[in-house]
């Protein structure tokens, strides 16, 4: 057989690389997907984290929050990304609150403006191997949609060249629970999925590894937990049922009935 190897770097959320046989393959582009409040951008800043303790070079663009958020956010898990932005492990593009006389921010949800102030990161942080996160992608294609697939080739092709291994999140809409990010998963080297249910009237948060390049990954879906001062942990593996989600059948009759007997004691 001939042998392969194949470097893997770790995500730093406990419990998630050995789903994917030891981290994420280096110089991969890999979707992150998921509605609001799934643990995207935490699993995301996990691997920045893990990048900044490894000595790799970091960008994180940002298009929801603003950077003081990220790094307010961070320093809740213990995460130090001031000192790392201060140490010039770190730099972090603000799209949301972006301002002309900030050199790493972007005013523009442009794409081609949003890859080359990646490259302009990459050659001030040095030369070596990075990370980048875009967080979230989908945004600089929302009056967009069709081009999705055709940006995701773009930046895949081009930051490929850079050493990043690139995490790319994108949002789906609450309505429609429709992707923006199909690109984004067509062009992705692997998916990560999150979900969210409220079950007995708690809410739980999941992970599945949907795709991941030449990898043997685990097919189930697992428990997530992101734990204050600690970061994101995943726990075991869990059977999603359609009635953790749904109203029970009993419940959904009553509703129904109570509505007719509404309309016919109409006036
Ligand atoms: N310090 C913390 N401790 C525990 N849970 C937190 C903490 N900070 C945020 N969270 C949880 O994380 C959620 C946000 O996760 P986030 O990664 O921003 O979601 P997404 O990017 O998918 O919209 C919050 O709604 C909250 O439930
Ligand atoms: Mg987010």
């Amino acid at each position: 057989m001939v042998k392969v190897s194949i470097e893997r770097l770790s995500t730093g959320v406990e419990g998630f690389d050995k789903l994917i046989g030891g981290g994420i393959p280096r110089g991969f582009f890999v979707a992150v997907v998921g509605e609001p409040g799934t643990g995207k951008t935490i699993f995301c800043m996990s691997f920045i984290n893990q990048g900044i303790i490894e000595g790799d070079k970091n960008v994180y663009v940002t298009t929801e929050e603003s950077r003081e958020s990220i790094i307010k956010q961070a320093a809740l898990f213990g995460w130090d990304f001031e000192k790392a932005i201060d140490d010039g492990r770190l730099i972090i593009i603000d799209a949301l609150m972006g301002s002309p006389g900030d050199i790493w921010s972007l005013t523009t949800l442009n794409v081609e403006d949003l890859v080359a102030k990646v490259i302009e990161a990459k050659k001030a942080l040095g030369y070596g191997r990075a990370r980048l996160v875009l967080d979230a992608l989908s945004a600089f294609w929302l009056d967009k949609p069709a081009m999705a697939r055709k940006y995701s080739y773009f930046i895949k092709r081009v930051l490929g060249r850079w050493d990043f291994t690139i995490l790319a999140v994108s949002q789906y809409a609450v309505t429609t629970s429709l992707g923006f990010g199909f690109g984004i998963e067509h062009i992705g080297d692997g998916i990560i999925r999150f979900r969210k249910a409220v079950v007995k009237g708690e809410l739980k948060r999941y992970v599945i590894v949907e795709k991941m390049r030449q990898t043997v990954h685990d097919l189930r879906m697992y428990e997530v937990e992101i734990v204050n001062g600690y970061g994101m942990r995943v726990k075991k593996p869990t059977i999603y049922r359609k009635e953790d989600t749904v109203l029970p059948r009993s419940v959904t009759e009553k509703i129904i009935e109570s509505e007719e007997r509404k309309y016919y004691e109409l006036p």
